[in-house]
């Protein structure tokens, strides 16, 4: 970071980028979303804004989340949390496509949004759509006072402080660590136990400390990126709680290097994708130690067998990821829960140095607004 000193603008310091400056806030701004939002003697989370009693929220059946871009993401990750920790079902909805929708909805769902901005005007007719349909409306948002805050029912600030890069970082792994606290919450009026929540409490109090370990990663990404910076497609994959951060990591290049890139769950790639797999043709894979590890093993040995080069984003010293694969970016472990706030940080990353290195400007990537106001 030293490196970086004496580039004029004071807002972001040190830092040649606001996105930079936004990746390095991490520790930070997840520290502030949790702070005074945690309840230890309860094992569970609390929310100042949510206006809803805890019998209220108990009655919930379903609850729709929908948003745009990367709070889209933020929300698919939300949907694996409530479902695993809260046992609630879940669906997630493109607002540009839920606003048109009409889905039929029981009296019981609750509709969330998630927006950074708090004025995409899709999310917000979604919103407005859906209280005029007699639903109850929260928002999970950043910005304090904007439109979706006034108008939803309830929320929960993420405060993260204003974020300026166009391609979102900081409020991104905010919203799923308030949708991790929403999930604890939900789940502790219901079936999870005070053991359990407590353990949850603990690993997310260690949070900011390990995603300052994680940013050591910084310096192998930079050896990454000069390798696949003249890639002209990128796949990225993961399973369970890292599809949606695969979905990221292909978005974060797409939006800042204009390099192609999707991401899909790894299982997926046999039923297409594979074809596209050559030997300039980069696989992103996240896969630290969990449940499904066995399994995108073989998807990545999948990969290799077709030629294609692999960047594992594993556990720091993890053996088996670092003989298969050509490149490792090192993360700590963590519980899988929490993999997907650990693992968006390198792919952060990753898009920022793959953008400097074709010569991009990171911060107002062309095409792309902050906040899309209009339709
Ligand atoms: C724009 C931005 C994206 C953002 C999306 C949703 O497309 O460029 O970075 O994810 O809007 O924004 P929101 O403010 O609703 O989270």
């Amino acid at each position: 970071i030293g490196a970086f000193l004496g580039t004029g603008d004071a807002d972001r310091g040190e830092y040649p980028h606001y996105m930079l400056k936004e990746i390095y806030e991490q520790p930070e701004t997840l520290a502030n979303a949790m702070r005074g939002r945690l309840e230890a003697d309860n094992a569970t989370a609390h929310f100042g804004g949510l206006n809803l009693s805890a019998q209220q929220l108990r009655q919930v059946d379903r609850v729709i989340m929908t948003a745009c871009g990367t709070s889209y993401h933020a929300a698919m990750v939300g949907e694996y949390l409530l479902e695993e920790l809260a046992r609630v079902p879940v669906e997630v909805e493109y607002a540009s496509e839920f606003r048109y929708r009409n889905p039929p909805l029981d009296r019981s769902s609750v509709v969330l949004a998630l927006t950074q901005s708090g004025e995409t005007a899709d999310t917000l007719a979604a919103l407005r759509e859906s209280k005029r349909m007699g639903h109850t409306t929260l928002a999970i948002c950043n910005a304090v006072g904007s439109s979706i805050a006034r108008e939803a029912d309830g929320g929960v600030y993420l405060h993260a402080g204003p974020e300026i890069g166009v391609a979102s970082t900081k409020a991104f792994t905010s919203q799923v660590c308030v949708l991790t606290m929403l999930a604890l919450y939900l789940g502790r009026t219901r079936h999870l136990s005070s053991t359990q929540g407590q353990r949850i409490i603990d690993d997310l109090h260690a949070l900011p400390e390990t995603v300052r370990k994680t940013l050591a990663c910084h310096d192998h990404v930079k050896r990454v990126a000069e390798k696949y910076a003249h890639a002209k497609n990128v796949l990225y994959l993961g399973r369970q709680y890292l599809y949606p951060v695969a979905l990221e990591g292909a978005l974060k290049l797409k939006e800042i290097s204009y390099i192609h890139a999707e991401g899909y769950p790894a299982a997926e790639m046999k039923h297409g994708p594979i074809a596209l797999v050559d030997e300039s043709t980069p696989s992103v894979f996240l896969v630290p130690r969990g449940n499904v590890f066995d399994k995108v093993m073989s998807n990545m040995q999948e990969i290799k067998a077709r030629g294609g080069p692999v960047i594992a984003v594993a556990g720091a010293g993890d053996r088996e990821v670092a003989a298969l694969a050509d490149d490792v970016i090192p993360i700590p472990d963590v519980p899988e829960y929490l993999q997907p706030i650990v693992t968006a940080i390198p792919l952060q990353l990753l898009a920022y140095e793959i953008a400097l290195l074709c010569g991009c400007d990171v911060d107002k990537p062309r095409n792309l607004a902050k906040s899309v106001t209009v339709e």
